[in-house]
């Protein structure tokens, strides 16, 4: 009996040893002995001490004035990389716990890297797989790989055809307008500071909920409420990404995310349930509704997403496209409020294009200067600082290898503030970049400027993402005047996106 419980304890310890130690040592050779190279790691937390020391890098005295707002965030939000990029180039390796990842922040290396890889050959990190499982799910389509992502995509894509993103707009101007009215209440009640980043976050939560998989269902409104829950919980617990059983650092994060998964799961599923049961009265226009119709047109040729799968992407859409919108958002608020000028020409814009009638979606195309704006604000501050991929397969980049398995993390902050592509004004705003050259803003590399990622794996989200932009910018500047407030401390911070880490107060004034 003892025997045996010593022989299972050794084995258990071999094994241990083996994948946490052992075979990642093996990588780091490997890929050593390709030629990359980067900070030597230490067991079992990699180089994450490092990164997590950064209070020591950021300039304090920077945050307090708004007049010395800079928009040259590199350094601050990524200290570590900006340091390492020092000694060790613009690509190299890093130890996130056991686990390598290969960091890029070269055009030139990651165009090499992509070209040769199809959208369904590449992996998604596996370490981020487990971490995030609680917001993504197994089968989200972030998450997919190989034949089932293609699967998924090929569902998913005409669910956000322009015909329907223009039935989805009109589900999008309800949240926004009760928010602006919430405004108007809270300043005639003598408020004249509003904290918009929390109010817009609110609103883009109910707005893609709305488009994902509707409200009007008793349970679509706990859905959402738990979905927030959620996504507060996660927010707090994956510091330490890569460690070995950093799932018991806090362990009762992890526990509280996985039950509210659950409950979350079972809403959703008595929702698709219920859809089920009524389909020929009242198939819903909303991206859930679409995704089963499409399911259901397809299903003979084995395309379908089960049920299971609805509920992933339903999931992956609000945790995927609710606070990245918002930020976007609540940046060029930021933007607009340091550029009067740029304000000014938007407002008169808007009233040329659409007036002050209700809004006809079909002519937002002609609203171009908002266009700009948007690039030139998801360039300065990209609300998905970096992309991942994880090689299901040795690729090749000149005469360099990456090895199967090898983590990759593209720095897109640091892209999109390279002076040696954007040329000396990369730290300004200027939106007429995007005036001549409406795809990459004068960038010098095609793939210089990737707020969405880059490949057959870019954001499926993006002309929704737009559309909701413009519906929620127009209702907001036709009503609003923005300027900032002294109370406002600039400082851009990593929290799974790129949000500011006090808040955005605004003075906010009725026009
Ligand atoms: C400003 C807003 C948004 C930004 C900055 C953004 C950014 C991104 C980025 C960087 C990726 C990864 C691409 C890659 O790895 O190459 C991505 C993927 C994705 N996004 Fe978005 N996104 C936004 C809005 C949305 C919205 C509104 C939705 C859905 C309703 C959405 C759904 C998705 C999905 C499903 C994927 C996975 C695509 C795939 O792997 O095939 N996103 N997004
Ligand atoms: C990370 O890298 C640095 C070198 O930059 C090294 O000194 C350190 O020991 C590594 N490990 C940790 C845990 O920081
Ligand atoms: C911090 O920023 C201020 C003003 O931006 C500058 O004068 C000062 O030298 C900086 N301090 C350090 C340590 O970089
Ligand atoms: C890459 O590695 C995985 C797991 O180690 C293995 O299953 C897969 O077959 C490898 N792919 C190729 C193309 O060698
Ligand atoms: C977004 O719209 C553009 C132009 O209308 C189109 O070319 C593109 O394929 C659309 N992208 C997605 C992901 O639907």
């Amino acid at each position: 009996m003892s025997m045996a419980m010593v022989a299972f304890l050794v084995y258990f310890l071999l094994r241990l040893l083996f994948s946490c130690w052992i075979l990642p040592i093996r990588a780091y050779r490997k890929i050593k002995k390709n030629g990359f190279e980067g900070p030597t790691p230490s067991f079992p937390l990699g180089n994450i001490t490092d990164m997590k020391n950064t209070k020591n890098y950021v300039n304090d005295s920077s945050l307090r004035s708004s007049a010395a707002i800079s928009h040259d965030l590199h350094s601050t939000v990524f200290p570590y990389f900006a340091r390492w990029q020092k000694t060790h180039g613009k690509v190299f390796i890093y130890w996130l716990g056991t686990e390598p990842f290969l960091y890029i922040a070269e055009p030139e290396f990651l165009k090499k890297m992509s070209s040769g890889v199809l959208g369904k050959n590449w992996g998604k990190p596996s370490v981020f797989r487990r971490d995030r499982k609680a917001m993504f799910g197994r089968s989200g389509l972030v998450m997919v790989e190989g034949e089932d992502w293609v699967r998924h995509r090929h569902v998913i894509t005409p669910a956000f055809s322009p015909a329907n993103l223009k039935a989805m707009a009109s589900l999008m101007v309800e949240p926004a307008t009760n928010m602006l009215n919430r405004w108007t209440t809270l300043i005639s009640c003598g408020q004249a500071e509003i904290d918009v980043e929390r109010e817009i976050t609110t609103t883009a939560g109910e707005i893609i909920a709305r488009t994902s998989f509707g409200l009007s269902h008793q349970n679509g409104n706990k859905v959402f409420e738990k979905l927030r829950a959620a996504q507060t919980t996660l927010f707090n617990s994956n510091r330490y990404v890569g460690v070995p059983f950093s799932k018991w650092i806090c362990p009762k994060k992890n526990h509280e995310a996985t039950k509210l998964g659950h409950e979350i799961d079972q809403l959703l599923l008595s929702i698709i349930h219920a859809r089920k049961q009524s389909w020929d009265e009242s198939p819903q226009k909303d991206l859930l509704g679409l995704l089963m119709e499409g399911s259901h047109l397809d299903g003979r040729s084995g395309k379908s997403l089960t049920a299971r799968e609805l509920v992933d992407e339903c999931k992956t859409f609000f945790f995927g496209g609710h606070e990245t919108t918002a930020l976007a958002l609540t940046w060029t608020l930021l933007l607009l409020s340091l550029h009067p000028q740029w304000q000014h020409q938007l407002r008169e814009e808007i009233k040329q294009v659409i007036g002050d009638e209700e809004i006809d979606f079909t002519r937002f195309a002609h609203l171009k200067k908002m266009e700009w704006v948007m690039k030139e604000v998801l360039r300065l501050y990209s609300p998905a600082p970096n992309a991942q991929r994880q090689a299901r397969e040795d690729i090749k980049v000149d005469e360099l290898v990456i090895p199967n398995g090898t983590n990759i993390w593209i720095d897109v902050v640091a892209l999109h503030h390279d002076p040696t592509i954007w040329g000396g004004d990369v730290n300004e705003f200027r939106p007429e970049r995007f005036k001549e050259d409406s795809l990459y803003g004068g960038c010098k590399h095609k793939m210089g400027f990737l707020p969405f990622g880059f490949g057959g794996r870019m954001c499926v989200g993006r002309n929704l993402t737009m559309m909701e932009y413009k519906v929620v910018l127009t209702l907001m500047l036709r009503r609003f005047s923005f300027s900032v407030s002294p109370n406002y401390r600039h400082s851009p911070s990593i929290m799974l996106s790129l949000r500011p880490k006090f808040g955005l107060p605004l003075i906010v004034k009725p026009l």
